[in-house]
């Protein structure tokens, strides 16, 4: 028999989740690199940081919150209403990259699914950025 896992299950749960997402906030509000993409967002990173937790933690297959919170929500159609460009995409793919590969529990193949999965997202936002 084979036993299945999350990605969820994989990255540690809800605590491991919530450790990367602050590690990534920490990359965008103090890194010069990323300031692009810290210039989109808003004084208070309190309530993303919540929100960007909550969302990861349902993708990966964790408590759907983010989605029951949010009736008909698509992370997709979110975005296209905001300015994102290549550069701020490959800002945010960059950034969760080193958050996660600081996790020092992960597996490297578990680390490098789940980086390449947001990094393939962040492609397609910004694909659609430029198709609008
Ligand atoms: C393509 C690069 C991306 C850029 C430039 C970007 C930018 C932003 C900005 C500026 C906000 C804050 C909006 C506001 O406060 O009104 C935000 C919110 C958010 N982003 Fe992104 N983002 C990107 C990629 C992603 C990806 C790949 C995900 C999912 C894995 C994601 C998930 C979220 C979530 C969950 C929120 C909060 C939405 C809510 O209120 O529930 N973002 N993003």
């Amino acid at each position: 028999m084979v036993l299945s896992s999350t990605p969820y299950d994989r990255l540690g749960g809800a605590e491991a989740v919530r450790a990367i997402v602050d590690r990534f906030y920490d990359l965008v509000e103090s890194d010069p690199a990323y300031a692009a993409l810290k210039a989109m967002h808003g004084e208070d990173f309190g309530p993303v940081r919540h929100a960007l937790a909550q969302f990861l933690i349902a993708w990966s297959g964790g408590p759907r919150d983010w989605f029951t919170r949010r009736p008909g929500a698509c992370i997709m159609s979110f975005h296209r209403a905001l300015p994102v460009t290549s550069e701020t995409a490959a800002q945010w793919a960059h950034a969760m990259d080193r958050a996660i590969a600081a996790d020092p529990g992960l597996e490297p193949e578990t680390a490098r699914l789940v980086a390449d999965a947001l990094d393939r997202m962040c492609r397609a936002m910004a694909a659609q950025a430029r198709a609008a």
